[in-house]
């Protein structure tokens, strides 16, 4: 695989106002998002579910990729067409999540490592030959009482930067994605100050692994206060906070950044993206990976008559990649 075939790819996942559904929950995640609505966890369930977000009519007007987990990819449309196929023929970029989820990071109270590297290749090899095209590995760094440690984010972007390397070298775009989260009482600029550091050791552990920027995505999460910060900051300062941890960070030759939602709230995670836009003079495109912030409505609408409401469920999901993909642009009206 050539270095200008993966940066035409990445190019492509963030092209002018088009961004990323993230629809690779592992059954574990799906389930509490089932639950949440009451809808039952079975297989079929989860692959009509994803059946109705990939075939959304018009789907690619606003969606340049989607991301699935591995029982997705294997799974077809009811009409029998593998969804990857389905995917490429509308004009989507079939994604693929790759890491095996966070576990305690032993020594480190309190700290996750993201595991999955064993295998890797040959996973990625099949992959590959199912259709994806980009590959998504979350590492998680938790804020509390002196945590972040450097141990943990070190070996987290380590992780990372490895997965990486073995993405490019199989042919497949690196989505890496170092999200701290937004759980705990902390405030924005606590947040800014972990993301920054999170960031700085995820370029230099890219670098050290020989990573190519031109065919890698950035999946960030934004610099806001933590979810029980008393003092939450407004839509204006999480749009400059971002962008200048962002700046400060992240080399200009990357293709293109794109955010998770995180568990904000659909409209401020639409209102973030789009300050950040409007505020201009950006060394990469802005746009969107969200999962429930693309998905929740939908889901939401869609439990209450499976078969009824298909179709309304379906327009409730394009509706909302309208709005971020309008927000990618900083045309967002609110
Ligand atoms: P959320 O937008 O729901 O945070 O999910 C995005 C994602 O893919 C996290 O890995």
């Amino acid at each position: 695989m050539s270095i200008e075939q993966l940066a035409e790819t990445a190019q492509a996942m963030v092209a002018p106002g088009k961004g990323i559904i993230a629809i690779d929950e592992s059954t574990t995640t799906i389930a509490k998002r089932f639950a949440g609505v009451g809808i039952e966890n079975v297989e079929e369930n989860r692959r009509a579910y994803r059946e109705l977000l990939l075939t959304t009519p018009k789907l690619s007007d606003y969606i340049s990729g989607a991301i699935l987990y591995d029982e997705t990819i294997r799974q077809s449309t009811k009409a029998g067409v593998p969804f990857a196929k389905y995917m490429a023929q509308n004009g989507i970029i079939p994604g693929i999540k790759v890491d095996k989820g966070t576990h305690p990071l032993a020594g480190c109270p309190g700290e996750v490592v993201t595991e999955g590297l064993d295998g890797l290749r040959a996973r990625l090899e099949e992959y590959y030959k199912l259709g994806a095209r980009f590959a998504k590995w979350r590492a998680v760094i938790n804020i509390g009482d002196d945590i972040p440690s450097g141990t943990c984010i070190e070996a987290n972007t380590h992780a990372l930067a490895r997965y990486a390397a073995l993405c490019q070298e199989q042919g497949l775009v690196p989505m890496v994605e170092p999200e701290v989260l937004m759980d705990g009482d902390h405030d924005i600029e606590t947040c800014y100050e972990v993301t920054e550091a999170t960031l700085r050791s995820l370029f230099g552990a890219l670098y050290e692994h020989n990573v190519l920027l031109e065919g890698t995505i950035l999946k960030a999460s934004m610099v806001v206060s933590g979810k029980d910060c008393p003092d939450q900051a407004g839509v204006e300062e999480v749009a400059e906070s971002t962008v200048m941890c962002l700046k400060s960070t992240v080399p200009a030759i990357l293709p293109g950044i794109v955010f998770l939602s995180g568990g904000q709230s659909d409209r401020d995670a639409t209102a973030h993206l789009d300050a950040m836009n409007r505020l201009g003079n950006l060394p990469w495109p802005l746009s969107f990976s969200y999962g429930r912030a693309m998905q929740s409505a939908a889901l939401k609408l869609w439990s209450k008559d499976l078969a009824g409401n298909f179709a309304k469920a379906q327009e409730i999901v394009y509706e909302r990649a309208k709005e971020n993909g309008l927000a990618a642009l900083g045309k967002w009206e609110g």
